[in-house]
């Protein structure tokens, strides 16, 4: 299980980058040679830069995920790509649940779960990820969705398993717009009551850039972040790694 006292910081790259963007792994992993953080970290590149950004980060303090998965273990799945071939090509973390997923591609808390569990067959670590509609929230909703939400997305099999959960509102990603600090902790304290005894780490995701990451990561109950556009280029996401301390 890994520690509860550490902060979690993971970058997902999204649909972004090329090879030449491998530059920005090799500039994140000098400057954490110079410099190490006390933090965990992660960096989530696109499914063709995985295999790379794996080499890039051998043996460095930087973790490399996927950014989702099949439920299916192997065969006819035309494009998509099974948990062993996201460990075959270095990752050891995969998000799951993505909102841009969960709209994009219509995935269900259900196709959640089933990914939740293909991820750990294949021995990775899944980081679900959940949140709410501006609407949902205008409509008094947002608690309730988020429950939901985490309840149908974890499955049983989770429990003894180490995984971890982004609390991210969907009206806040890529929108320069952040809930307030009573917003996070009253959502990630949900978010715990609905964990009950188990000591995965909340994340929050949502427009977390240099300028916000201090009071974000320190806000109560936020033991980490999901960074998108912030985690491009190496000297932000430095910056927010060493606004965990
Ligand atoms: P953002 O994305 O930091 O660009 O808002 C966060 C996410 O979607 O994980």
């Amino acid at each position: 299980m890994p520690d509860p006292t550490r902060k979690l910081i993971v970058g997902n790259w999204k649909m972004n980058g090329l090879r030449a963007d491998l530059e920005e792994v090799r500039a994140l992993i000098a400057a954490l040679d110079d410099a190490p953080s006390a933090a965990r970290l992660a960096l989530c590149p696109p499914a063709t830069l995985l295999h790379g950004a794996a080499a890039v980060a051998h043996g460095s303090a930087v973790e490399i995920g996927a950014q989702d998965v099949s439920t299916q273990m192997c065969g006819a799945h035309t494009g998509d790509l099974a948990a062993e071939m996201l460990r075959d090509s270095g990752a050891r973390l995969v998000i799951v649940g993505h909102s841009e997923r969960r709209a994009d591609h219509a995935e269900s808390n259900a196709v959640v779960a089933d990914k939740v569990r293909a991820v750990l067959r294949a021995g990775l670590e899944p980081i679900v990820c959940v949140g709410e509609l501006e609407s949902e929230r205008d409509a008094g909703r947002a608690e309730a969705v988020v429950r939901a939400q985490v309840s149908a997305s974890l499955p049983a099999e989770l429990d003894g398993h180490a995984f971890a959960i982004a609390y991210e509102p969907v009206w806040a990603i890529g929108s320069g717009k952040t809930p307030t600090l009573e917003q996070v902790s009253g959502m990630h304290a949900v978010i715990r009551d609905v964990l009950g005894a188990r000591p995965s780490p909340i994340l929050y995701g949502g427009s977390v850039k240099p300028s916000n990451a201090h009071e974000l990561l320190h806000a109560p109950g936020v033991d980490g972040a999901l960074v998108g556009g912030a985690s491009l280029k190496a000297d932000d996401f430095l910056a927010i790694i060493r606004a965990a301390e």
